[in-house]
């Protein structure tokens, strides 16, 4: 049987404090702004990486409280995806944090964060369509919501969000423009493991055989930018490229690869300026997504 320590245990054992309802987590966030600190936020659905740390170590230098939120939530997975199953492991995150110096660690329960008879949803309609809202309907909603409502109940000046996954980050980004949120966006770099591939949560499903295949995600669109610099703008060239490089992988399983404007996502042609190349591959139970922003 699994021994899991309670929260009350947890905190005992942490100097940074652990948050589990919104009333606590919106009175810490009154009385750090009324002392006039800046407060950073980093949300995450845990079970941490070196990605995620990168992020938290990003937003220790542009305020002075940090709050990580973990919560996996479980709208932005659609029936049958991997709300169930997706990894966690609560206090070793809680020890990763520590050590990063973490003021805040927010940790709701889903009835906190979705009272009973919930019904109100963000959407961002169109940046949602394409790329992984294509074989996702329902996810950008999903993840607008929640942002939403952390935005809400922890009144961050900051949110850090990571580049590998590029279309939350715009969909983010359009949200608090268009609902006049008070909060400054920040993208951070891809963080990956020494041969490229972006370290992800789920490369936790990858079997060894699996792991060393998905190294393909990251080598197909290094490929890609060396063509562009060498001058290559048809998306029909650099997408043919990319499929066959991940072609050459028979664990494999392509979802999508699109080249797309790096602002709207819209399909291009031809690179004019930035543009942005992005695929999903699948193997086995992991779905991996990587992307790279090209310039001419
Ligand atoms: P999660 O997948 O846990 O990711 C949390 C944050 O870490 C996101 O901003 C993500 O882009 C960033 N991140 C993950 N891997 C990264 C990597 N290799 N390099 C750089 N950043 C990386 O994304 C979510 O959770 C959820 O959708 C969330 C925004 C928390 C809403 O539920």
């Amino acid at each position: 049987m699994d021994w899991v320590v309670s929260t009350a245990t947890l905190q005992l054992i942490f100097t940074m404090q652990i948050i589990e309802t919104v009333y606590a987590m919106r009175d810490w966030s009154e009385r750090e702004r009324r002392e006039d600190r800046r407060i950073a936020l980093v949300p995450t659905m845990g079970f941490l990486h070196e990605g995620h740390l990168s992020l938290v170590r990003d937003a220790k230098k542009r305020a002075d409280r940090v709050v990580v939120s973990i919560f996996i939530n479980p709208i932005q997975f659609a029936p049958g995806e991997d709300f169930a199953a997706y990894p966690r492991d609560f206090e070793r995150d809680c020890q990763l944090l520590e050590i990063d110096k973490t003021d805040i660690v927010f940790h709701p329960a889903v009835a906190a964060m979705y009272p009973d008879g919930a019904e109100t949803y963000v959407e961002v309609e169109k940046l949602s369509r394409p790329l992984c809202g294509a074989t996702r309907p329902g996810h950008f909603r999903g993840v607008a919501t929640a942002v939403a409502k952390l935005f809400n109940v922890i009144r961050p000046h900051v949110a850090i969000f990571g580049q590998k996954d590029y279309q939350q980050l715009q969909v983010i980004r359009k949200m608090v423009r268009d609902l006049g949120m008070e909060v400054e966006i920040l993208g951070h770099p891809i963080v990956r493991e020494a041969d490229g591939l972006a370290m992800s949560s789920r490369n936790a499903y990858l079997t060894p055989d699996e792991r060393r295949a998905a190294v393909c995600l990251c080598r197909s669109l290094c490929k890609a930018e060396r063509l562009v610099r060498r001058g290559e703008t048809s998306a029909q060239s650099l997408l043919s490229l990319v499929r066959a490089e991940l072609a050459k992988e028979p664990l494999a399983h392509v979802e999508y690869v699109k080249l797309c404007d790096s602002e709207t996502l819209i399909e291009i042609e031809t690179i004019h300026r930035t543009a942005l190349l992005a695929l999903a591959v699948r193997f086995g139970k992991a779905r991996l997504i990587d992307n790279r922003v090209l310039t001419r």
